[in-house]
């Protein structure tokens, strides 16, 4: 048997604008995980795979499943990249507490845990590079044109600063952080959100580049704090990343509810969390305030808090 848990994921500054090119920073979240757990199955015909995966009700063989089908896709790119053709029956059992279309990257974690799992039992296990490229490869269904640093940041399971196309850096938290994160309840497809800021970049693209432009300074000017460990300049920073986010119309009064009720309840800052229009949002606070932070939030409407520590 083969079991492999991956980790969720927020992306703390530069979303959307890491689609057009500046950075991003984003962090693992460990209280979440998917696993993915591989057995042979004795009594069923060499290479065939029965997939379970009760979060979504899938309880199917491959070749019953639509090739579009994330699932579907992730299972063959990795036979596809180990070249194995002769192998025992599987049973792949699939779990998952990251929420779904909340910005928590769970799409990202089941693709990773799939390859990670399937190629470790198989023998083979593939390079995390690897893994992260066939998760990419998984995203673009999701997402239509993804940037690339969910499948980044879930694979490694580190604080990443990312630029598409060039690289995934992992980088030093000077000083530990604690943020809270809330689910406002309401799933958001990130390939509505990010093409509907495709369509308003389209019709004003001076303006939105130069929003862009101020984002990806703000995510230099965060990363160049939290390596120095100075938390106190980050609230600020998730604020401005904020009212920009509103700017390129990714918000929503779900979401704006929860970040102003997070600030009055002492946070340092707050903002929302990847695609917009719903999903996730976090807070910096202290660790003293973080579960009071937590509990206003949960009063306030969210589904879900988690209380996570950021460190390298
Ligand atoms: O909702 P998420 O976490 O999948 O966010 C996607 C982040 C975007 O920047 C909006 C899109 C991308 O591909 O990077």
């Amino acid at each position: 048997m083969t079991k492999v848990e991956v980790p969720g994921k927020i992306i703390l500054f530069g979303e959307h604008a890491v689609v057009y090119g500046r950075p991003a920073i984003a962090v693992p979240v460990q209280q979440v995980r998917c696993s993915v757990e591989i057995s042979d199955l004795d009594d069923a015909p060499h290479g065939h795979i029965y997939l379970e995966a009760p979060d979504i009700h899938l309880f199917a063989w491959l070749h019953e499943i639509n090739e579009a089908h994330p699932l579907h896709k992730i299972t063959q790119l990795t036979l596809d990249e180990l070249h194995i053709t002769s192998f025992p029956a599987l049973k792949l059992t699939i779990g998952s507490t990251i929420p779904i279309a909340a910005g928590l990257g769970s799409g990202a974690a089941v693709s990773v845990g799939v390859a990670r799992a399937l190629s470790t039992h198989l023998g083979a296990p593939l390079p995390l590079e690897r893994q992260s490229a066939l998760a990419f490869e998984v995203d673009k269904i999701h997402h239509g044109t993804p940037s690339g640093v969910d499948n980044s940041v879930v694979t490694y399971g580190q604080p990443l600063y990312f630029i598409r196309d060039r690289f995934a850096e992992r980088f030093t938290i000077g000083a530990p952080f604690t943020l809270v994160i809330a689910d406002t309840g309401h799933p958001s497809s990130t390939a509505s959100a990010v093409s509907g800021v495709r369509s308003r970049w389209e019709a004003d693209r001076s303006s939105f580049e130069a929003i862009f432009d101020t984002i990806g300074q703000i995510t230099d000017q965060a990363k160049t704090a939290i390596e120095r460990g100075e938390v106190d300049k980050l609230g600020t920073l998730m604020d401005h990343n904020q009212r920009l986010l509103e700017g390129i119309g990714v918000s929503s009064p779900d979401l704006e509810r929860l970040i102003h009720t997070a600030r009055q309840r002492g946070a340092n800052g707050a903002k929302l969390s990847g695609a917009g229009m719903g999903g996730n949002m976090i807070a910096l606070a202290s660790p003293e305030r973080a579960a009071d932070v937590a509990h206003s939030l949960e009063q306030a409407g969210a589904s879900r808090t988690i209380i996570t520590e950021v460190r390298s």
